[in-house]
């Protein structure tokens, strides 16, 4: 088994080692700055994670890892026009600093390039990983649609929500260890078991970031805090809030909601004192702590040693305690 910092240290150089393509200008050098400006890059650890955890070569491995962490980044490129943010990872992102035609095209071809990173697996699992991969895509796609859908829609179940971060989100969790581990040659039913790991731990994982989109600390979080309050998502907190808030309370939060000429800082502030009164906050750290047991149910049932999961373990366990 490999050590968390092995792997990370693996992940860093081949990125940092990665080129990209030079002309014109306005395509690749966005895709650099993207990919030099850091993040977590815990996505292409765990796939390589999942890899090792069914002894399979991570070697064998790396290129798939690090097309995941270029998807994943090319999201969050399309993603912050989309959101109209301003920050990413501490950064301008890439829409303020260039313009959204440059975003959408670099984005375009850091979709192709990690194609052809996932393309670099042995000849006999080509197939299902790139089904693997093309399903996770689409899967982002979809979710990414609904979460613009649910801006302008008055109500949102709990259920819908859950399924639309599933989506944007969970499917590339799951995508990715199911990806590691054919390559490791698991068998389909191991696969199948690892996938379900990932896709209610990515849920978990994208609770945790609409929790910190409102209360993260503005210096580590690296983007704009209070974002989605701003553009009304319906993350679970604003969902919770709309189905708890009674009277008065129910009347700001709609005011608040239906205002389109407003100051950012009262805004977030009016909505933030009603999440207060009604311990949303709390509220969604159960629902997340519930999809990290859920989580750890599947990863149980995989049947290997526990010495053998142990790193995988700890990794997750890591990931829903970030601050950024
Ligand atoms: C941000 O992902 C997008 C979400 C799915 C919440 P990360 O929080 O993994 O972003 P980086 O790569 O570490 O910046
Ligand atoms: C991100 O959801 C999901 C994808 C990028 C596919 P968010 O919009 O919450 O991600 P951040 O907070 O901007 O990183
Ligand atoms: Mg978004
Ligand atoms: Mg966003
Ligand atoms: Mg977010």
């Amino acid at each position: 088994m490999h050590s968390i910092p092995y792997l990370q240290q693996l992940v860093t150089k081949a990125l940092a080692s990665k080129k990209y393509g030079h002309e014109p200008v306005e395509l690749y050098e966005p895709i650099d700055y993207i990919m030099s400006l850091g993040g977590k890059r815990l996505r292409p650890c765990l796939l390589l994670m999942a890899c090792d955890l069914f002894g399979g070569d991570i070697q064998k491995a790396l290129s798939a890892a690090i097309g995941i962490e270029v998807f994943h980044n090319f999201t969050l490129m399309h993603d912050d026009i989309m959101d109209k943010a301003p920050l990413r990872r501490g950064k301008p992102t890439v829409h303020e600093k260039w313009d959204t035609n440059v975003a959408i095209l670099s984005g375009d071809v850091m979709m192709v390039e990690a194609n052809r990173l996932m393309m670099l697996v042995d000849d006999s699992i080509l197939r299902p990983v790139l089904d693997a991969f093309n399903e996770t895509a689409t899967g982002v796609c979809e979710g990414q649609q609904i979460d613009m859908n649910f801006e302008s829609r008055d109500r949102v179940s709990v259920d819908e929500y859950i399924n639309m971060i599933r989506l944007k989100t969970a499917v590339l969790l799951g995508g990715l260890m199911k990806i590691g581990a054919l390559i490791a040659g698991a068998s389909p039913a191991d696969a199948a078991l690892l996938y379900n790991f990932g896709e209610q731990l990515g849920i978990a994982f994208q609770l945790q970031d609409d929790i910190l989109d409102v209360y993260g600390d503005p210096e580590k979080f690296g983007k704009q805090v209070g974002g989605d309050i701003l553009s009304n998502k319906k993350t679970y907190l604003l969902i919770k809030a709309l189905e708890l808030a009674k009277g008065g309370d129910l009347a700001q939060l709609n005011h608040w909601l239906t205002l389109t000429d407003f100051d950012a800082v009262e805004k977030v502030t009016a909505i933030k004192n009603i999440y207060a009164r009604l311990g949303i906050r709390e509220q969604a750290e159960a629902e997340m702590n519930k999809y990290a047991r859920s989580a750890m149910q599947s990863f149980k049932a995989i049947n290997l040693p526990n010495e053998r999961k142990a790193v995988l373990k700890e990794f997750a366990d890591q990931l829903l305690v970030r601050e950024y």
